[in-house]
């Protein structure tokens, strides 16, 4: 089938390549010409492992192209897939790009002729597509949906980082849809997928994506505000609480009698809050969708200032453990938001620098992918270029982003180079038991070592 994708960004083109390797024909449609150079040499605009593998190969075999221009990408397209930016802002989510893109299928779709589904990837809050998105494409079309063009709400899934795995092997496939034709569609485009396709309304939908997101992150708030419980208190171990909490039934299974942790439970550990470009965003656009309607939303509420207070708690346990940081270098290890991403939108590892400039600290930053050079801090912190230049000479290290190269790093001999051998392992990352007597090791969700 032939797919027109508006917004060549994270999910938009990890969405179209997958599709492009379903054998559809899919355009993708970007307004910002630097995205599509790359993207037409078969490479990823961004990083995401194994997107460019992907690219190359559905751009080589003809499957992906991509244009700015809609009116080339359009015709003789069976889906209209809207995967545009719904960033936060202060009453909840800007629509303006949902809007625009619905605006630009409709005015095109009368020269259209066929019948077009008209799809909306991008996360909204519940009636937005029956609403917002349906009147737009009407008002600019002068047609009907229904008889003369579909309407589907298909959310996204997908993690930074592993978004090309969670394309290809997913867990659902939620189809939100106006009517039996424009269900069709999209189950045709997704046939052959082995993980149940789940039919719905366009507003469950919708709503299916925020309960998810909010669940996990308040999940994450819950094991945060669990470590800022244990961390006031010596001899509690919100590692140890935490793995005799995973053992109940209904959070572990057993299969032949061995323990099997789910992946949910990758959401009940501490660390040092969320970010990303979803979870804040997702969590806030609930909370004022709930104002809007009325409805008190005291756990969204609750996840969010727990999140927000996260970097305060976890510098406080830093100066517990090695005293002011004032006047002192600290090092931070990790900028991007997760591990295996160059995406920095809300960072916590960019919120703990802010709490330590704030506390007069001079900071230095090392990540394995994003350069620190290309944000708005590179003037207020000392770039390094290894994880050593981070930490020689430093007062304190503390991580932020659970990189997996940060747990092979010789961290006995890194230790050695600082000023004092102080670590806060803010991801739970670092082989603590290979330090020397001599490391202060600050864990969080305990409370540090008395201050040498
Ligand atoms: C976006 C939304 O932010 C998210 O809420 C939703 O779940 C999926 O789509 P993401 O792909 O991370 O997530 O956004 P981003 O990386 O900003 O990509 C959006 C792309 O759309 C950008 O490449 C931008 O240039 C493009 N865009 C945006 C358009 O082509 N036209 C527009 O009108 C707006
Ligand atoms: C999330 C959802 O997982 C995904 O299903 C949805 O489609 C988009 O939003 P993403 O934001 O890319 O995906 O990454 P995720 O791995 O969920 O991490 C989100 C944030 O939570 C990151 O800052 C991560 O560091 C943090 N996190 C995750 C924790 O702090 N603790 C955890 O146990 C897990």
């Amino acid at each position: 089938m032939k797919i027109t994708i508006i917004g060549a960004g994270y999910v938009g083109l990890v969405t179209g390549a997958g599709m492009a390797s379903m054998g559809h024909q899919v355009i993708c449609v970007d307004f910002n010409e630097a995205r599509l150079e790359p993207i037409r040499s078969g490479r990823a605009p961004f990083f995401e492992p194994g997107l460019d593998e992907l690219l190359a190969k559905v751009v080589g075999e003809g499957k992906l192209s991509a244009t700015s221009n809609l009116s080339e990408a359009l015709p003789g397209s069976d889906v209209a897939l809207i995967a545009v930016g719904t960033p936060s802002n202060p009453d909840g989510i800007d629509l303006s790009y949902i809007r625009a893109a619905a605006r630009d299928i409709g005015a095109l779709l009368p020269s259209h002729g066929g019948y077009v589904v008209v799809t909306v990837k991008s996360t909204v809050v519940p009636t937005t597509t029956e609403t917002v998105v349906r009147e737009e494409v009407e008002r600019a079309s002068g047609l009907k949906a229904g008889p003369d063009f579909g309407l589907v709400m298909n959310p996204e899934f997908l993690r930074e980082g592993c978004a090309v795995e969670d394309f290809m092997t997913p867990d659902r496939i939620v189809l939100g849809a106006l009517d039996d034709r424009s269900f069709d569609v999209l189950n045709r485009v997704y046939a052959g997928s082995d993980c149940p396709i789940l039919r719905t309304t366009l507003a469950n939908a919708e709503m299916i994506k925020y309960a998810s997101n909010t669940l996990l992150a308040m999940m994450i708030s819950f094991s945060n505000e669990i470590a800022s419980l244990c961390e006031a208190v010596p001899g509690l171990s919100e590692e140890e609480v935490m793995a005799g909490m995973h053992l109940d039934r209904r959070l572990t299974v057993r299969r032949n009698g061995e323990l099997v942790r789910p992946g949910l439970l990758s959401y009940l550990r501490a660390g040092i809050g969320f970010g990303g470009s979803c979870f804040p965003k997702d969590v806030a656009a609930l909370q004022s969708f709930g104002r809007e309607k009325g409805v008190a939303t005291r756990l969204l509420d609750a996840t969010l200032d727990t999140n927000h207070l996260r970097a305060k708690a976890v510098i406080d346990l830093l100066e517990r453990a090695s005293g002011p940081v004032g006047g002192r270098t600290v090092a931070v290890l990790g900028l991007a938001f997760k591990e295996n991403t160059d995406d920095v939108r809300e960072s916590p590892g960019l919120r703990l620098i802010k709490e330590l400039r704030d506390r007069g600290a001079r900071v230095r930053v090392h990540d394995v992918i994003v350069d620190a050079t290309t944000l708005p801090i590179a003037n207020h912190v000392e770039k390094a270029a290894t994880e050593a230049d981070a930490v020689r000479g430093a007062d304190a290290c503390v991580i932020a982003t659970k990189w997996p190269q940060y747990s092979r790093l010789d961290w006995p001999a890194l230790l050695a180079t600082m000023a004092r051998p102080v670590v806060l392992d803010g991801r739970q990352v670092v082989p603590w038991t290979t330090l020397p007597p001599s490391a202060v090791y600050v864990p969080i969700g305990a409370a540090p070592p008395a201050m040498a």
